[in-house]
């Protein structure tokens, strides 16, 4: 009999599965029902102090191989979400917050707000490519000072998201758990754009956005594997996963869990699809458990 369950930096998942912030995380009763189709814990869309109205249409545009997405952070600002923690949590998951901000002392407010209405974990969205916000994660001073300074304020975990538009990912990621990040997730969409030729423009309003789903899937491995060598801290794996395989993958790399976010454009049964492929490759390869599988790529 295989074990699923993970436990990242105190939190406990029964799967290693997440929700990917932005991807139906907007109300609690649709992250309860994420929770309830499966998933090992729901993240958030990222939440600001004040609302926030995202960009004009079009703000998401489908490539040959996923998404470019620029939305602007649309969200309803923390006030309004603390409501919908209650609600998102009755789905059975640790339900984690994305926090989004401009400034340092935006973060640290939205984190307390989130930490009281009992949020499980935070993860700190340093890494938006198309919003000011993102420009954050690009930075090794801001990341430390935003990090720093939420962890001084709460009491539950915070994982960090890292922006793979950077030179060097492991750089952020050491300076993000020097200043005492409980994991790293990664990553974030890769920036991007798309020219309608008829047109003769960009697509998007924002012109640039964030590239996600199966096109970015070999950077976010080569991420999470970079990371891996480079801290020991557990690391959430995100981008481009749609199958079990795709997990199984990130795991071998150094990630302890996975994010899906452009992937369930197939659907919530998702989750449960790779839970099951999951337990079976685990089983039929002699594993007992995931961690058996992390980092099993570094492995000489
Ligand atoms: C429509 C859309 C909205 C997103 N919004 C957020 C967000 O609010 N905060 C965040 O940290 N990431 C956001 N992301 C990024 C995802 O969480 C994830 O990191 C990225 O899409 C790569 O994973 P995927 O290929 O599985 O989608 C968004 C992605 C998409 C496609």
């Amino acid at each position: 009999m295989v074990s699923l369950s993970v436990d990242i930096a105190g939190i406990h998942l029964r799967n290693p599965t997440m929700l990917a912030s932005g991807v139906l995380g907007i109300s609690g009763k649709l992250l309860r029902k994420v929770a309830m189709a499966g998933a090992g814990a729901v993240v958030t869309k990222s939440i600001s102090l004040h609302p926030r109205s995202g960009y004009l249409n079009p703000t998401i545009v489908k490539v040959d191989c996923g998404f470019i997405n620029a939305m602007g952070l649309p969200n309803p600002g923390v006030d309004y979400f603390v409501k919908e923690v209650a609600i998102a949590k009755e789905g059975g998951a640790p339900v984690i917050g994305s926090v989004v901000g401009e400034q340092v002392e935006e973060f640290v407010e939205v984190a307390l707000k989130l930490e009281k209405a009992g949020i499980d974990a935070l993860e700190l969205n340093v890494s938006c490519p198309h919003a000011r916000a993102g420009l954050i994660g690009q930075s090794p001073e801001l990341t430390y000072q935003i990090v720093k300074a939420v962890k001084g304020a709460v009491n539950i975990p915070v994982f960090v998201k890292l922006t793979p538009n950077v030179t060097d990912i492991t750089e952020i990621a050491k300076v993000a758990v020097d200043a005492g990040a409980d994991a790293i997730t990664a990553i974030n969409t890769v920036k991007a754009m798309y020219i309608n030729i008829e047109i003769g423009k960009p697509v998007l309003n924002n012109v640039f956005g964030g590239l996600s789903g199966p096109a970015i899937k070999p950077i976010a491995v080569r991420c999470v594997y970079e990371i891996y060598r480079a801290v020991n801290v557990p690391i959430v794996g995100v981008g481009g996963i749609c199958k079990w395989q795709d997990a199984v993958e990130f795991f071998m790399a150094g990630a302890s869990a996975v994010q899906i976010g452009s992937g369930i454009a197939k659907g919530l049964s998702i989750f449960r699809e790779i839970t099951k492929g999951l337990e079976d490759f685990l089983e039929k390869s002699g594993y007992k458990r995931i961690s058996d599988i992390v980092g099993l790529a570094h492995k000489v």
